[in-house]
């Protein structure tokens, strides 16, 4: 049909071509030109509009209203096309295999690892008689992780905890003490002891959960990396009837109510009187009605105190430190350490 000044038909197949060019623009400046052929000051829908004043004046509103609706999806379509432009220049700077971020994850939704359990359950029940959680640094000086720990060089007992130590050249000379010595990654966590104490003044209730290191050869039973929790507490009158009865609250809640557990004279430096703890369970497994070695512990050391500026005569504690590794395997009936670091998800899976 063919108005006077408006070619309806043809505005039709103008619009039509609009279209196919919306679909075919793949940057934002071709559709910025259709935008302009169509809406701009020569656009066919202002020419279109001017045209409806040579119309008859009783068919001026419907064909206005015909145009209207006209403009009203060019629009929609020309703003639709932008945003998706849009994404797709989104998408290739993502590289070259676009995302699929609607796709499931794997089956599992994934678990804490078996240690890092181990360390939450820990960390919960201290939590709720009132130890807080200090956390020190896996490089360390010698003298946080020997000297101040009552330590001194060429004890025998450095030997048992030869350890990684890093080039001479990381040594930084400075003022203070504690930095001009050799680094090295922590043999254990008692060094966070130390730390918490040179901050901190008694009384004082921490567990100190984190990663150690030594240089054992790696076998079922020895990781050169592995974790260990220290707890301390340091207050006026504290005594060994303090640190039974909290590592007869570590125990319980690591292997529930049925275990028995003894103290045996044994021998730390930064520690006296010290302790092995051995315990039995029931529930072990092939180790059930047997003394096992769980974890070193004793009376702060008047030495540490004195290393730390911690008033020995007023102030005593206890200390003690246990493998994480240890208790999982023991808890699991785990027969080799390298099983926690080689994230095989048929051995992970089984902790969820
Ligand atoms: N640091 C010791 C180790 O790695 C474990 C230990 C023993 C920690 C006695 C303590 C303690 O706090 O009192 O072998």
């Amino acid at each position: 049909m063919v108005q006077d000044g408006i070619d309806l038909a043809s505005l039709d197949k103008f619009i039509d071509d609009v279209k196919q060019e919306l679909i075919d623009a793949r940057h934002h400046s071709a559709v910025d030109r259709l935008r302009t052929k169509v809406f701009g000051n020569q656009g066919v829908i202002r020419l279109a509009m001017k045209g409806l004043a040579s119309l008859p004046l009783d068919e001026r509103p419907s064909v206005g209203r015909v145009i209207n609706d006209i403009k009203n999806e060019l629009e929609r379509l020309i703003a639709d096309r932008s945003e998706e432009i849009d994404s797709l220049e989104f998408t290739k700077k993502l590289g070259p295999e676009p995302i699929e971020f609607s796709i499931g994850g794997y089956d599992s939704p994934g678990t804490l690892h078996p240690i890092t359990q181990i360390q939450r359950k820990i960390e919960e029940a201290f939590g709720r008689i009132g130890f807080t959680e200090a956390r020190g640094t896996e490089i360390e000086t010698e003298w946080f992780c020997f000297d101040a720990l009552n330590t001194p060089k060429n004890h025998p007992a450095r030997d048992e905890m030869d350890t990684f130590f890093l080039p001479e050249d990381t040594v930084v000379s400075s003022a203070s003490k504690y930095l001009t010595e050799r680094y090295l990654l922590r043999s254990h966590t008692s060094t966070v002891q130390i730390r918490t104490m040179l901050k901190e003044k008694p009384p004082l209730k921490i567990i100190a959960p984190g990663r150690t290191f030594r240089r054992d050869t790696v076998d079922a039973t020895h990781s050169a990396n592995f974790h260990q929790c220290e707890g301390l507490y340091v207050a006026e009158g504290v005594t060994v009837c303090d640190l039974k009865a909290v590592l007869n609250f570590l125990l319980h809640t690591l292997f529930g109510d049925d275990i028995k557990f003894r103290l045996r004279p044994s021998f730390f430096p930064f520690t006296e009187p010290s302790f092995e703890v051995d315990m039995m369970s029931k529930n072990l497994g092939t180790l059930s009605n047997q003394w096992i070695e769980i974890l070193g512990c004793g009376m702060v050391d008047p030495e540490v105190f004195n290393a730390v500026g911690y008033d020995s005569t007023k102030f005593s504690g206890f200390a003690f430190g246990v493998g994480l590794e240890r208790v999982a395997m023991l808890l699991q009936g785990i027969d080799d350490v390298r099983m926690f670091y080689q994230n095989d998800l048929r051995f992970l899976n089984q902790f969820s």
